[in-house]
């Protein structure tokens, strides 16, 4: 019987005109986590990916390569899918832009739009950034550059549509208003609003006649359809839109819209909006994730610094690269990918704490019961083993709260605790020397019983984020078998496994690696650069100090040191000192020391990156008010954006205290 809870989730459709690198794997990872995890929870789940094919960008590309556009595009799809299998992505249907398919759905949206007067016919004067395929006006662009990637925009002069954006501009606000949820984070929705949507929204361009590579204007040849409307219809004529399908009514709208952050404007604004005018139903939920940088900033196939997953997927098995992904950056925010961070988790998450869980169980079911899961005793139970029962059953709870929040690393956290669980459980239960003493077998047969439940447990709810590992384990626990039968349910009871079941321990799940080892291997096989290699930091990405959190609010800043450096009470009053309230934090990935706060800055947040990590633990600082410099420059730290700077004082040890006000003071409140 078909469940009525659905889930429909998307990527965003990927460019073929290159290989895909790290970067676009981690979109794609993330989305089929999400979708795993809701099948495992019953969920009816639709899981869309694919390309996009058609604009200028991959006419170029074909050029260049010397081929037709179509030839090139079927190559680098082959290519694309096998990366898909070799991530072990779960998708449901993998839509082209150039089958016939989605080319007669977008004729027939355009002809719908045009005939309810949202498109009209005009001319473009203005800029174009073809690696974005996105239009700028004068305003926008920055001396001559992409305001998003900073390339050259080329100056565009056509005949051609126009879709009157402006006509849905109110509707879309109010809904992005009354929708807390539709842009996430909410730091992306304040940007959408105050950067795009307040300033007042231009109509927008929707065809082009300079090149032939996309989908005709169906009344009128020689245009031909903008990329950007071609491609977010994928999303419902994948469906089967605009005929009624049984599939479009059963998912759309959709659940949640994973993409980057930098294409949060189209999927936010625009798609919304022709959405509006087609009378359709927005998706729940636009999720804007951070990027995968390297640690000298961005990656890119022109500064030849990509890391290509294929390589990793090869050599260290795709749940280890899938675990790193979803492991190392809190979603939503940049992080740093490094081979060496990458190996570092392998062998200390993989390796030590949940191979190690699995070969000691085994090992001493298989030495002491002749590899036989033992019963747990009725009458012996100890508080240690009902702490290790109550932390599995709150567990799943936990991981389902997260995971509804799209909060990948938390969970896997969550996970982890009830790993390392498990394993300080054998350490305090000592079971080899209970083996020891024959009136001690009733003790040692529940503490092995607690730890195969524990192992299977953690299995079921691994399998969304690593696949291939669960049914490793469950081979090795002697309950092999389709997924179904180690489903979310049988994790309402601390109890499942049947003593008895014949166990197999065979191989170790995650052999330790040499870390130095595998690096000159990778760096042999073009994985990217290793940490040892990387060119030094570019100027696009300012050293943390340059911007870092703390300002000397001791007797030793610069006022101090007599008369000079001392400033004019006009130069002081250019400084916007305000209140601000710490409402999200975390760790920056791949250094110690930094953390990124979300700040409630009354009305407005803001995103700061604070050198406080060794002096507060994120937790600590939720809810905390301080203050803040609020218009300061916006600078870049470790590749994530920081808009201002929380004033923290250095004691005597060395030691950072955050500045906080006397007196309940609402967030946002000038200091003067
Ligand atoms: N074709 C458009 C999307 C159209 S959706 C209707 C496009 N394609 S893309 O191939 O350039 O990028 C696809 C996705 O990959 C984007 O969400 C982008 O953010 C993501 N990533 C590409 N490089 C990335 C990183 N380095 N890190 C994280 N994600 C990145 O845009």
């Amino acid at each position: 019987m078909r469940t009525e809870k659905k889930f429909y989730i998307t990527t965003p459709i990927y460019y073929p005109s290159d290989r895909l690198h790290i970067g676009h794997s981690y979109t794609t990872v993330a989305a089929d986590a999400a979708a795993r995890f809701k099948r495992l929870t019953g969920f009816d789940v639709w899981f869309l990916t694919g390309t996009d094919e058609h604009g200028q960008k991959i006419q170029r590309s074909a050029e260049a390569a010397g081929k037709n556009p179509q030839q090139f595009v079927d190559e680098i799809v082959v290519w694309i899918k096998e990366l898909w299998a070799g991530l072990d992505i779960s998708y449901d249907d993998f839509i082209r832009t150039t089958e016939p398919r989605h080319k007669e759905a977008v004729q027939d949206i355009f002809a719908r739009l045009y005939r309810q007067g949202d498109i009209y016919k005009g001319k473009y004067e203005g800029w174009y950034c073809t690696p974005c395929e996105s239009f700028w006006t004068p305003r926008q662009v920055n001396e001559g550059r992409c305001p998003d990637c900073e390339r050259e925009v080329e100056l565009v002069s056509e005949e051609g549509y126009f879709f009157r954006m402006s006509r849905y501009a109110d509707k879309l606000l109010e809904h992005i208003e009354s929708h807390p949820e539709f842009i996430q984070p909410a730091s992306r929705k304040n940007e959408m609003i105050n950067n795009f949507l307040k300033p007042g929204l231009e109509d927008l361009f929707v065809s082009r006649t300079t090149f032939d590579w996309g989908i005709e204007v169906p009344f009128d040849p020689g245009h031909v359809i903008y990329v950007w409307l071609d491609a977010l219809t994928n999303y419902i004529t994948a469906l089967g839109y605009p005929h009624r399908s049984e599939r479009f009514e059963r998912y759309w709208p959709a659940d949640v819209q994973l993409i980057g952050k930098e294409i949060v404007r189209f999927h936010t604004i625009y798609w919304p909006i022709f959405l509006m005018a087609l009378g359709l139903p927005l998706p729940h939920r636009v999720f804007g994730h951070g990027w995968l940088l390297l640690q000298e900033g961005k990656m890119s196939k022109s500064r030849g610094n990509v890391i290509d997953p294929m390589v990793l997927v090869e050599r260290y098995g795709s749940d280890c690269v899938r675990y790193f992904l979803l492991r190392e950056i809190p979603f939503g925010a940049d992080g740093i990918f490094s081979n060496e961070s990458m190996l570092q988790r392998f062998n200390s998450d993989l390796a030590n704490d949940l191979g190690n869980l699995v070969s000691r169980t085994l090992t001493m079911v298989e030495k002491y019961f002749d590899g036989h899961i033992p019963a747990p005793s009725t009458r012996e139970k100890q508080p240690v083993d009902e702490d290790l029962q109550r932390l599995a059953l709150e567990t799943p709870q936990r991981v389902e709260e997260l995971m509804d929040t799209l909060q990948y690393s938390a969970a896997l956290e969550a996970l982890w605790k009830l790993v390392r669980r498990s394993n300080k459980y054998i350490d305090e239960t000592t079971p080899w020397l209970l083996a020891r003493e024959e009136d001690k077998r009733e003790r040692l047969q529940t503490v092995l019983y607690h730890l195969c439940e524990s192992i299977r447990f953690v299995s079921v709810m691994l399998w969304p984020y690593m696949p291939q590992t669960p049914p490793r384990i469950w081979e090795q626990l002697g309950i092999s078998g389709e997924l179904p039968q180690h489903s979310w349910e049988s994790l309402q009871r601390f109890g499942g496994l049947e003593p008895g079941t014949r166990a197999h321990r065979t191989e170790d799940l995650f052999p330790r690696l040499d870390i130095e080892e595998e690096l000159k291997k990778l760096l042999g096989e073009k994985a990217g650069p290793t940490p040892e290699k990387l060119p030094q930091k570019t100027g696009d990405e300012e050293k943390p100090e340059a911007h870092d959190a703390h300002a000397k609010t001791t007797g030793k800043g610069a006022a101090a040191a007599g008369g000079e450096g001392l400033i004019s009470l006009e130069e002081f009053s250019r400084v916007e000192i305000r209140v601000a309230e710490i409402v999200e934090a975390e760790p920056v990935s791949g250094t110690d020391k930094l953390l990124t706060l979300l700040l409630d800055a009354g009305g407005e947040q803001k995103q700061v990156v604070a050198g406080i990590a060794q002096h507060y633990r994120p937790q600590q600082l939720i809810g905390k008010k301080t203050l803040f410099v609020s218009n300061l420059k916006p600078a870049k730290i470790r590749g994530i954006r920081s808009e201002g700077m929380i004033l923290a004082a250095s004691g005597p040890g060395g030691e950072l205290v955050l500045t906080t006000v006397d007196g309940d003071l609402p967030p946002g409140s000038v200091i003067s």
